[in-house]
């Protein structure tokens, strides 16, 4: 696909016609006719109107290569799961830096054995494919800083706080907004590679019954729409800014932040999915990224896995 005719309409202000956009870009009437035929297909809003031409809508949100500005870049509309894309690339020996994208997941994963439910064009399903220089037991404090970029950039462009549900959940008014699902490819020593697929919940106006309580999404905290490819043309900056400060300093630096938005701290929680439950009250991540709960048994560094918050209607989320 091409999209100088897109590019142009982006960059005007007003209408503009198909004989200027044919001149422009030299090729014919017909084919400008074609190709915003074909982007009105692929759900931009085009109006066209007699005598004056064409005009981009302002608001369009669709996910392709050219609304994506990154290099490295594979962007699908439908995949299995990007973690597995990423995965595949991996395992074809594919660098440091690659993302993949889709706007829908047919076997979109979660943590813990889970599935993701992956609304087609509704969310952000996104995963990066990062080679770092660490040990594999570093690679959890690695998942808690990708938590913090989304967290940034999410806070950032809402203008509302979202937190952190430890390890990875972005959380706001109590709801789940965004999963995080990191998988390692390592030796004992060495990680070979690391996949951080990340799931936005963005437009989403409602969920399926089993998770209404506990999803919330971008549209429904804030009653704005917002483009995918701004997310993502955000975060994904962010995300590798990030990922390289913790490759060269370490999480050290991110502990503060992460606690000040840890939605967990001076909560009542409980461990779940391990062998023994751990109840108590969280205390804010150490400087190893693992949660403190303090209990009547005293203080338990709990290093992976989930924990439930419980709320107060005596609900654990
Ligand atoms: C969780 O909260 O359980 C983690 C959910 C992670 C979902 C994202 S969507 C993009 C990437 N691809 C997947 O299959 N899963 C992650």
């Amino acid at each position: 696909m091409n999209y100088n005719v897109l590019e142009l309409l982006s960059k005007q202000n007003g209408y503009i016609s198909g004989e200027e956009i044919g001149e422009k870009l030299g090729i014919s009437r017909a084919a400008v006719w074609k190709n915003i035929t074909k982007l009105k297909s692929m759900g931009y809003s085009i109006e066209s109107v007699s005598n004056r031409g064409y005009r981009l809508a302002p608001f369009s949100d669709v996910l392709n290569e050219y609304e994506i500005k990154y290099d490295n870049l594979i962007y699908k509309d439908e995949t299995d799961s990007t973690n597995e894309e990423c995965k595949r690339q991996a395992a074809a020996g594919c660098e440091s830096g690659l993302l993949a994208v889709c706007s829908r997941q047919t076997a979109g994963k979660g943590r813990l054995g889970r599935s993701w439910q992956a609304e087609k064009n509704a969310g952000v399903y996104m995963s990066l494919l990062s080679r770092p220089d660490i040990v594999p037991f570093e690679a959890p404090r690695l998942t808690l800083t990708a938590g913090i970029a989304v967290r940034r950039i999410l806070s950032e462009m809402t203008g509302l706080d979202f937190y952190i549900k430890w390890p990875n959940d972005i959380v706001i008014n109590g709801k789940k907004a965004v999963g995080i699902l990191t998988e390692m490819n390592a030796e004992m020593q060495k990680v070979n590679y690391i996949v951080t697929g990340i799931g936005i919940n963005v437009n989403n106006t409602d969920f399926p019954e089993d998770i209404s309580l506990k999803a919330t999404s971008l549209y429904m905290e804030t009653g704005r729409r917002f483009k995918r490819s701004d997310i993502i043309n955000k975060i994904v900056p962010e995300l590798i800014d990030c990922f390289d400060d913790f490759e060269k300093n370490g999480f050290t630096g991110f502990v503060d932040e992460y606690n000040k938005y840890c939605a967990n701290n001076g909560r009542e929680v409980k461990t779940v999915g391990g062998k023994t439950e751990i109840k108590g009250v969280a205390r804010g991540v150490n400087e190893r990224g693992e949660l403190i709960i303090s209990s009547e048994d005293g203080e338990t560094a709990v290093l992976s896995g989930e924990v439930s918050v419980r709320l107060c209607d005596d609900r654990y989320i």
